[in-house]
């Protein structure tokens, strides 16, 4: 196995063996922001998936939600990690939530890890080699019809900003589309749409922990990943689009039809 990859799942492990001993746990749980959820197992997974990573790779750089947060990155080995994606379904024992862990390097993604922890799905990525679910190459649906996508997408929770935008995109997406979803973990999401369960997916608000794996998932399955003007501002710019190339092109007609350019923006 490349090393990388190998290095970047076990310390998913890690972090779901500590997610794991949560589970039965009464959980200290507060806002440190809007709507934004932390637990002591968000920190916790994230100590031990860091000192993992210190422990292998000493003079690689760090990006984690927790700890180690900032908006933008070297050219360095740079590891991005979000310990729970979906702490608030995890706070409330509600499934789907994951362990995420990517390796950038030259500001381009080499390996991408995501678990989700109820089902134990491991959703892995090597840049130019391709995708896999527990050891079974992926790729993305080949679903083409509006009539026939099934999307998942997340809700803006602490910028609501474009709702009212948003709704209007929401209303006519609802009636355009088979069926939309909201699991609660962008991780997962992406990785649906790797793995062909998803036709797409598109989301306002997310930070570059939460895509930083999953988008190389979903490219090396065949999939597309944009930012909201078709462009590749995804990781730090918040907006993200992605698919497979016809229902991609599909939701990034539909977010310029309805949401104003000037929310369109990536944030830089
Ligand atoms: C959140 C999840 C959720 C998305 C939020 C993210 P967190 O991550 O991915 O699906 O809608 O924008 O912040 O906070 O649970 O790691
Ligand atoms: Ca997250
Ligand atoms: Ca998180």
């Amino acid at each position: 196995m490349n090393n990388d990859l190998n290095i970047a799942l076990k310390a998913a492990r890690k972090g779901v063996e500590t997610i794991k001993s949560y589970q039965s746990k009464a959980l200290n749980t507060r806002e440190k922001g809007n709507h934004d959820l932390v637990t002591d197992a968000d920190l916790e997974t994230e100590k031990n998936i860091l000192a993992f990573i210190r422990e292998h790779c000493p003079d690689d750089e760090i990006l984690a939600e927790e700890t180690e947060a900032h908006e933008k990155m070297s050219d360095a080995k740079t590891w991005i990690v979000d310990p729970i994606d979906g702490t608030t379904n995890f706070a409330h024992d509600f499934p789907v939530y994951c362990v995420s862990v990517a390796l950038w390097e030259n500001k381009k993604p080499k390996v991408g890890v995501v678990i989700e922890v109820t089902r134990n799905e491991e959703f892995t990525a090597v840049a130019g080699e391709g995708a896999w679910l527990n050891g079974e190459k992926i790729s993305v649906s080949n679903t083409s019809n509006a009539r026939d996508a099934f999307i998942g997408t997340g809700f803006p929770y602490n910028d609501l900003s474009v709702v009212e935008s948003y709704l209007k995109l929401f209303r006519h997406l609802m009636e355009e589309l088979q069926g939309i979803r909201r699991p609660g973990a962008a991780t997962f999401d992406l990785c649906c749409v790797a793995s062909g369960r998803f036709d797409g997916f598109f989301e306002y608000s997310l930070h570059a922990w939460d895509v930083a794996a999953a988008a190389l998932i979903v490219k090396e399955a065949g999939g597309v990943i944009t930012d909201w003007k078709g462009g590749d501002g995804w990781l730090f710019g918040q907006r993200i689009i992605a698919g497979n190339p016809e229902i991609h092109q599909l939701l990034l007609d539909r977010v310029e039809e309805f949401i104003p350019i000037e929310q369109r923006e990536a944030v830089v």
